[in-house]
């Protein structure tokens, strides 16, 4: 259905606007820390089904429910003494925690694809929380892009690919992180996704290892997280890593000092934190750099695979991972 997104400035107006608009079952895009996302009342099995329509995201793939604060959370999901203290050291902020679902939570079958979990978390932006204070309830809220594109991290790539199919976006500026949330399973610790809360940090607040992902080898399992389908995050052009220097017919991102040629850097200096914030709208801004010169393939320099690096490899495999 075509309707006309109404752009929301952060203010008390704007976020009035688009409490009332969720309480109707509109859909809001908002900012967080991480990357924007598409938001829908939670309990409203119509407003979630229209997030995965706008998106065209497949309905195998549950949503994460964002809330207010953790006795809100505690209500919608069971948290047992470790849940309790990971929310407690790392939120508001980058960390979805994936637990049992309450059967009386009242949250809408679709937000959970059916399973007898919820993934959860409390985000740290201004913004956000003061949209999920003023809405009341829990929002369901996917990353507010078109199923299997770049995530959004301005309102302007939200509109760029959900106008005409949300209800209103509220323009809360660039994202600080820039990737999504780490999402971990608990019982043992398992790491489902990494994300904006490094892998480190997470290890250090349980004194204990946790499991790493397992990257399906076969893409049409149903999947336990988005980085279990191959193809993700994906620009118009190819995609190549690891790339120490540019070849013909290719945009190269650098990263780090040594990359003298480079169209676009992720870090200069080679921060990763700076990187994190910086790689989605580089590969939004090295496809339209393709595009215009008619290049095949964006390359990108190797990111060391530790701290926020295991989150920006792993947009970056999904980004060059063949297309389905
Ligand atoms: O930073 C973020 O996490 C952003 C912002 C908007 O909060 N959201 C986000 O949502 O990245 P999305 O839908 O793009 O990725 C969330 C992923 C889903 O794709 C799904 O695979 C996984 O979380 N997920 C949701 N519920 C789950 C569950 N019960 N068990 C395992 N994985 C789950
Ligand atoms: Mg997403």
């Amino acid at each position: 259905m075509e309707q006309k997104t109404e752009v929301l400035a952060p203010d008390a107006g704007g976020i009035a606007r688009a409490a009332a608009l969720l309480a109707e079952g509109g859909l809001v895009a908002f900012p967080t820390e991480t990357v924007y996302g598409l938001g829908g009342d939670a309990r409203n099995g119509t407003a979630v089904a229209g997030i995965f329509a706008a998106k065209g995201r497949p309905q195998f793939n549950p949503l994460i429910v964002h809330v207010a604060d953790l006795a809100e959370a505690e209500r919608i999901a069971v948290f047992d003494a470790q849940a309790r203290a990971l929310a407690q050291a790392f939120w508001p902020g980058p960390l979805t925690l994936v637990l049992p679902l309450r059967a009386e939570a009242g949250i809408s079958d679709l937000v959970s694809a059916g399973l007898d979990t919820v993934a959860i978390r409390m985000p740290a932006h201004p913004v956000a929380r003061a949209l999920l204070a003023a809405f009341g309830g829990p929002l369901a809220a996917p990353s507010a892009n078109p199923s299997g594109k770049v995530s959004p991290t301005t309102a302007a790539h939200v509109v760029e690919g959900l106008s005409g199919k949300i209800a209103a976006v509220l323009d809360g500026g660039a994202c600080a992180v820039g990737v999504e949330s780490t999402i971990l399973a608990l019982d043992p610790p398992r790491l489902l996704r990494p994300g904006g809360l490094p892998l480190e940090a997470l290890e250090g607040a349980l004194g204990q290892q946790v499991i790493a992902p397992e990257i399906a080898a076969d893409a049409t399992h149903r999947p336990n997280a988005p980085g279990q389908l191959s193809s993700h995050y994906a620009p118009g052009a190819a995609v190549r890593l690891g790339a120490t220097e540019k070849r013909p017919g290719e945009i190269w991102i650098g990263f780090g000092p040594n990359c003298a040629g480079a169209e676009i850097t992720l870090s200069a200096t080679g921060d990763l934190t700076e990187a994190a914030a910086q790689l989605f709208g580089a590969l939004r801004a090295a496809d339209s750099l393709a595009q215009a010169a008619g290049a095949a393939t964006i390359a990108v320099a190797p990111v060391p695979e530790t701290g926020l690096g295991r989150a920006i490899n792993d947009r970056l495999r999904r980004a060059a991972a063949p297309r389905g």
